[in-house]
């Protein structure tokens, strides 16, 4: 049974109990992170708490805990989980209130965090890639937020999925953002090309570690708006997020990318990528 975190205790899943009237649960008024760990280190902690921060910020959540404190305990949870490699899920919401749209004077958030198995990506992924369909973005003005309310994702997943794709990329006013659970980059002409930040998509972790690598490799690369025709025409498109790392999308909507293999920049990427991972692991 996986040890799980919860409003100060440590204690086996099956017996972590949140309140009915927890807002999360009534509302989904709550924020998340989602962090990887390999070697059972953590993998970019300042910058998953400054994402927190900045979630709890934004839907005024005061943060219940101090950095210092995040760290202890979910080097804690590392310690009481098996697995050199896990993936953190941690869950700030406003905690217990009537049920009331108005927010509570005085809120108590609740705390949770637990550990999964963090499941590498498959040999025939990497090496074949994967299909993603574009469907319009139907979320909201405000997709910066990492908050727990994802019905709009998961409807957008599941859709690519029943038609045998791995991932959505949303479109908004003809440009496509992200993924329904990843960042999006595509390679034109030999530059890597995302999306700037902004209210239409999760700034990720993951996207902010390949512009870095990319800088720091001359790979040539630009923040700009990717229309549908752009998409449409890449050389490469590659999903991204701290579960999947870097994703090689072969067809879209049916249709193959370039030649429908991942292409070079991808490989040298996820080389580049891998050696990151290998250096915190022996930190
Ligand atoms: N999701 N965009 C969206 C909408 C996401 O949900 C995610 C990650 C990302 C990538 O962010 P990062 O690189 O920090 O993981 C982008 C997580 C993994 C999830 O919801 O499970």
């Amino acid at each position: 049974m996986n040890t799980v975190y919860l409003n100060n205790k440590f204690l086996p899943a099956d017996q972590a109990c949140v309140p009915v009237l927890d807002r999360g649960f009534i509302f989904g008024d709550g924020v998340y992170e989602v962090i990887p760990v390999y070697g059972r280190k953590l993998f970019r902690l300042d910058e998953h708490l400054q994402r927190l921060q900045n979630s709890l910020t934004a839907v005024r959540i005061p943060n219940p805990l101090s950095n210092a404190d995040w760290d202890t305990i979910l080097n804690e949870l590392i310690r009481q989980n098996d697995g050199d490699e896990q993936s953190l899920y941690l869950q700030v919401t406003r905690g217990s209130a009537q049920r009331d749209h108005a927010m509570p004077d005085d809120p108590v958030p609740t705390i949770f965090a637990m550990s999964n198995p963090l499941h590498p990506v498959s040999q025939q992924i990497r090496e074949h890639g994967v299909a993603a369909i574009t469907l319009d973005d139907i979320r909201w003005q405000r997709c910066h937020i990492k908050a727990i309310s994802l019905l709009p994702n998961i409807l957008l997943r599941q859709e690519a999925l029943d038609q045998n794709a791995a991932e959505a990329i949303l479109v908004r006013d003809g440009f496509a953002t992200e993924g329904a659970a990843s960042n999006l980059f595509i390679v034109s002409n030999d530059v890597l090309v995302t999306p700037p930040t902004g209210p239409f998509l999760l700034p990720g972790i993951t996207r902010d570690l390949i512009l870095e690598l990319a800088e720091t490799n001359d790979i040539a690369h630009h923040e700009k708006n990717i229309s549908r025709d752009e998409l449409r025409t890449a050389d490469e498109i590659w999903l991204t997020s701290s579960t999947k790392e870097i994703l090689p999308v072969t067809r879209l909507d049916d249709a193959p990318v370039a030649n429908g293999q991942p292409g070079p920049l991808f490989q040298r990427m996820l080389t580049l990528y891998q050696c990151y991972k290998q250096q915190l692991r022996h930190q």
